[in-house]
């Protein structure tokens, strides 16, 4: 296929906007690797999210906070490598585009260019907006990211619901109106009240993606492993699994010990 027929069949930043017009909702996982992104593409999803989640996921630390810029874009480029139509976007990890435009702008340009990905994410209001701007007047499409936005999770305190009081709603709300002004082409709501997301839906004309945020959101974001129940001790009201690969693949690699040591595998037709 030619890169010119590819690009046609791809999902942008446009189509996004219309879905949200035409009331269709709008799919997006988390994937950090090829394997994994050739599935999720193939399977029909609008938007991959190469997430800092990975910090979690990937790597095993607590927070999305040690990972850094030359390792996001390492995953990013292993799922670009995957996808035929899924919109890729990737998070700007902690420390590379708070409190300094210029630095936001390298960071983007960075994974852009050495990843080949589509947009990025950055998290936060009113404090990352010359960023938004810098980096969308360079031509990078970005998501922003508001309520429960875990490179603050040491402001915070802790992973609970945000926005619950009236006055960080309110704050949130007119966030998210700056960040539409500013050029974000999406949003993620990350656990918060389902009416307050609504309300945030309602008042701006750009798409929200929830995770944790309702149904009255645009659409849906999920980490995949959290989906595929591979990940198995997190289990936040909001996540539904789909399968439970825990206890499958601990299924079958004991399958497989049991094969090996009896002398079962390889048999006959299993060998040269
Ligand atoms: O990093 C991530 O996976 C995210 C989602 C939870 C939205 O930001």
């Amino acid at each position: 296929m030619s890169a010119v027929s590819k690009q046609a069949k791809r999902m942008t930043t446009h189509v996004l906007k219309q879905m949200k017009e035409k009331g269709e909702k709008i799919t997006m996982l988390t994937a950090y690797d090829y394997s994994m992104a050739k599935i999720i593409d193939a399977a029909g999803i609008d938007v991959i999210l190469v997430g800092d989640s990975a910090s979690n996921v990937m790597a095993g630390h607590e927070t999305t906070l040690p990972i850094t810029l030359d390792q996001m874009i390492y995953h990013a480029s292993s799922v670009i490598r995957a996808i035929n139509k899924a919109l890729v976007v990737v998070d700007l990890p902690f420390g590379t585009y708070q409190g300094n435009t210029k630095k936001a702008l390298a960071s983007a340009i960075r994974i852009m260019k050495e990843s080949g990905a589509h947009s990025v994410k950055l998290e936060g209001g009113k404090s990352i907006l010359d960023s938004v701007t810098r980096i969308v007047s360079a031509g990078v499409p970005v998501m922003g990211h508001l309520g429960l936005t875990p490179q603050s999770i040491y402001n915070f305190g802790t992973y609970t619901v945000r926005a619950k009081e009236e006055e960080e709603a309110q704050r949130l709300i007119e966030d998210a109106q700056l960040l539409e002004k500013h050029g974000c082409y999406a949003i993620v709501l990350e656990k918060i009240p389902a009416k307050l997301a609504k309300v945030v839906t309602a008042s701006i004309s750009i798409p929200t993606i929830g995770i944790g945020a309702g149904g009255a959101v645009d659409g849906q974001v999920l980490v995949s492993h959290d989906l595929f129940g591979i990940t198995k001790d997190f289990n936040p009201r909001f996540l539904r699994r789909y399968m439970n690969l825990f206890e499958d693949m601990t299924n079958a690699v004991q399958s497989y010990i049991g094969d090996v040591k009896s002398g079962d595998f390889p048999n006959e037709k299993e060998q040269y």
